[in-house]
């Protein structure tokens, strides 16, 4: 990546360009992913079924608490990246249906009620979700976005969304586990089925797939000259980071479940 500039700044892009810088941070993060993401020792534990339930179960409390907040904070830049929507309302109508998409599917509130609904596939109680106070390393990357979305540009907000891609993967990798090593039946992995569609494949309804959109913003964008980044930021960064956070969110779970680091005795 280091050929391309690393500040976008003021750049318009020809929609070609753009293509090519999207394609190569796509690339980018997929790869990332892949190393740091499904070859981590949870998600290689996961494969093998040597991870034990209660790594599931700690996994599932934090991650309730990370959807919980994730989707309201797309929400949040709803209102807070209004005027570039106004401009295109192509994207506008694709946004809000992301956003709605989160809240209603498949009944309101949306995919945090099918998080409670895995949960209690996983034995866990409302409550053990609800109340749960999250691990240091899972809370970072939730901390990460509200970071982005308050003090970042837009720009850096839609590259770091653009990890939901690796999250649609993620989705149907941790699906398939659950259904062939975990053999749990179809029925009981509603959330990772739901995910790797929701982010990954365009609706029945029309609903452009999640990944999708954010991709297609971050190309307007840089289109448009309006993917400027913070100093100690770019596009490329805000990929690695939202990924070093997702992977870390599983190595905290990690540690705690083996007791290791901050977790041990
Ligand atoms: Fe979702
Ligand atoms: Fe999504």
């Amino acid at each position: 990546m280091s050929a391309l500039p690393k500040d976008y700044s003021g750049k318009k892009l020809s929609a070609v360009e753009a293509d090519a810088v999207v394609a190569e941070l796509k690339k980018y993060l997929l790869d990332l992913a892949d190393r740091w993401l499904f070859k981590g020792r949870f998600h290689t534990d996961l494969s093998k079924g040597t991870l034990p339930v209660e790594a599931l179960k700690v996994f599932w409390q934090n991650w309730y608490g990370f959807v919980a907040e994730i989707n309201n904070f797309h929400g949040v830049a709803y209102q807070r990246h209004l005027p570039f929507f106004k401009r295109h309302p192509e994207l506008q109508k694709h946004f809000a249906n992301h956003v709605a998409d989160e809240m209603i599917h498949p009944s309101p509130p949306g995919h945090i009620r099918i998080v409670l609904e895995q949960g209690r596939n996983f034995g866990l109680t409302d409550d053990e979700m609800i109340e749960y106070e999250m691990l240091a390393e899972c809370r970072a990357f939730l901390e990460y976005y509200r970071g982005v979305l308050y003090e970042g540009t837009m720009a850096e907000w839609w590259a770091s969304f653009c990890v939901e891609e690796a999250v649609g993967h993620w989705a149907k990798f941790f699906g398939g586990a659950l259904r062939k090593v975990y053999k749990m039946p179809e029925e009981k992995i509603v959330y990772f089925r739901v995910h790797a569609e929701a982010d990954l494949e365009e609706h029945a309804d029309g609903v452009m797939a999640h990944a999708d959109l954010d991709w297609t913003v971050l190309k307007k964008m840089l289109e448009e000259g309006r993917a400027d980044t913070r100093p100690g930021f770019s596009l490329e960064y805000c990929l690695r980071m939202g990924t070093a956070y997702f992977a870390w969110f599983f190595e905290g779970v990690y540690q705690y479940v083996k007791k290791e680091g901050l977790y041990s005795a």
